[in-house]
């Protein structure tokens, strides 16, 4: 959460001092957070629920439910429908103490929230989210709390280049607001408001209950629509407040594919820029990765087209050359990759070298120094200090000592095709090339195997094994049976025809 938390306090105004942001955590800590996100989302097109697409590396109901808990709201509460359980885990996974309530038929937004209501229980105010708008920030949040003062009611407007869809935001010349028509009930001049409704509300929750138990279908859509607590506070002499929002990436809704993308693109760019003003080289920053849990330390440089996946670190001086994928795996210090590598949960110490074009497998781990080539494939490996596979190798469940050499084309056979069993290589062995390992087995310390060979059992301590065929020369052969011979032969045979 703490990565979260950095790159979003980044798109957050850069004046936004820590105190005032603890001060305004201490505000909210009255107030619930409800998370609009039972809806299927039509227009995704998809059988996945619409809140769990992804942006960076999160799915999108992940970013209201960090954003409330990086308020220090007193509870969240996220109303699912659709792919519920799915939803639910995606929530929970961002925050353990995350609520949860049940809105069986999606009647509209303001069921949605009466749905969350008794989870709201003893809250003094309710901030209403929706799960498909990852941009917010803290920054418009504590500007929405600003513009709040007694209540009962602020909400953030906006203005999209495309109003389609858009609840429009009718004010007054002081700013009160009057009411929100969708686009769908406006009249001709209501369509020509260009302030829309973003779908975020600060609301006083006893003001909400009592609005929420008015509300009626009787429009265009037959819904329930939350928008009409607008023109209630307003009717009742306390009108709601707008905060508006410029940068429509923060509140830009995401409805479709595209606008996943555009999301999708937004963050990368904020995230990029987060990690290189803590100090990484990003060559070609647009074409890089790096996902919200990711930590970098300085003088990292990082390569185009390399995506950083996971709970990934990566130590000072360390080079990940061009389109490495590194998903939840620890590179120490100044470690080098190099191009087209693909390591997933495998452990690199300082100065370990790799690829190109290597597969690190979860539980592959290079200590120190150790080095791994081009076309070498690792899964549950332990490869020692300083030592090398450097080409065309598959080391499965082996555990390697120190200043071992595994010569080109080494394979461990650790699978019978019902079991896996170990390899154990200890410290100075050199393994010759194209040698087959056929575990369990262990080659002893300072131990040498001849190239081509099939080891099958143990090998001690500084002995050599062997176990090809043993090579005889025939002397004077080609000149008998070789091809040029066969050749000529058969060509005399020919013109004696
Ligand atoms: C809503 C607003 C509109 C605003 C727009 C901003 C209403 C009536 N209109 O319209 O003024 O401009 O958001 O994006 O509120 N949801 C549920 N249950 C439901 C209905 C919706 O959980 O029964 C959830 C959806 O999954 C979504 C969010 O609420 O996350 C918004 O719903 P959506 O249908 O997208 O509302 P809009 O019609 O876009
Ligand atoms: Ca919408």
């Amino acid at each position: 959460m703490a990565a979260l938390s950095d790159s979003a306090a980044l798109a957050d105004t850069a004046a936004l001092a820590d105190t005032a942001a603890l001060a305004d955590a201490a505000a909210l800590a009255d107030t619930a957070a409800v998370i609009l996100a039972a809806g299927l989302g039509t227009r995704m097109k998809s059988t996945l629920p619409k809140v769990l697409h992804r942006v960076l590396d999160r799915p999108l109901v992940a970013f209201p439910v960090a954003l409330a808990s990086r308020l220090g709201v007193g509870r969240t509460v996220v109303v699912v429908g659709h792919g519920r359980e799915l939803v639910e885990a995606a929530a929970r996974a961002m925050d353990p103490n995350a609520r949860f309530a049940l809105q069986a038929e999606q009647r509209g937004t303001a069921d949605a929230v009466a749905s969350a209501m008794a989870e709201t229980e003893g809250c003094r105010r309710v901030l209403i989210l929706s799960g498909d708008v990852p941009g917010l920030t803290e920054a418009s949040v504590q500007a929405l709390t600003a513009a709040y003062g007694d209540g009962p009611l602020a909400l953030v407007t906006m203005t999209p280049p495309d109003l389609r869809g858009y609840g429009r935001t009718l004010c007054d010349a002081e700013g009160h607001v009057l009411r929100i028509v969708e686009d769908r009930d406006c009249t001709p001049t209501e369509k020509a408001v260009t302030t829309a409704n973003a779908g975020i509300y600060l609301v006083d929750r006893e003001f909400l209950a009592s609005a929420l138990a008015r509300v009626e279908s009787s429009n265009a859509q037959r819904e329930l629509y939350l928008t009409d607590i607008a023109v209630m506070a307003h009717a009742q002499g306390t009108p709601g407040r707008a905060v508006h929002v410029t940068d429509m990436g923060e509140v830009l809704g995401i409805n479709d594919r595209a606008e996943l993308a555009q999301a999708d693109a937004r963050l990368r760019r904020l995230r990029n820029l987060e990690v290189m003003r803590a100090g990484v080289t990003l060559r070609d920053p647009d074409r890089i990765v790096i996902g919200l849990d990711v930590t970098c330390a300085t003088d990292v440089t990082i390569e185009a087209d390399v995506v950083l996946r996971g709970t990934t670190r990566v130590g000072r001086g360390t080079v990940i050359g061009q389109g490495a994928v590194i998903d939840s795996s620890t590179l120490g210090e100044n470690v080098t990759v190099k191009p087209y590598c693909v390591i997933s949960e495998a452990v690199l110490d300082d100065k370990a070298e790799v690829g190109p074009f290597a597969h690190l497998r979860p539980g592959a781990v290079l200590r120190s120094r150790a080095k791994v080539g081009n076309f070498v494939e690792m899964k549950k490996t332990v490869l020692g200090a300083g030592s090398k596979a450097s080409h065309l190798t598959y080391l499965g469940d082996a555990e390697i000592g120190a200043d071992v050499n595994v010569g080109a084309g080494t394979i461990t056979c650790n699978y019978d095709g019902v079991n896996k069993f170990k390899t154990v290589i200890e410290d100075g062995a050199f393994i010759g090339s194209n040698t087959e390992i056929v575990a369990p087995v262990t080659i002893g310390a300072g131990a040498l195997v001849g190239a081509g060979s099939t080891v099958t059992k143990d090998v001690p301590a500084g002995a050599l094994a062997l176990s090809r065929e043993p090579q005889v020369n025939v002397a004077g052969w080609a000149a008998i049976k070789g091809p040029h011979a066969l050749k000529s032969r058969a060509r005399k045979a020919d013109s004696h025809s």
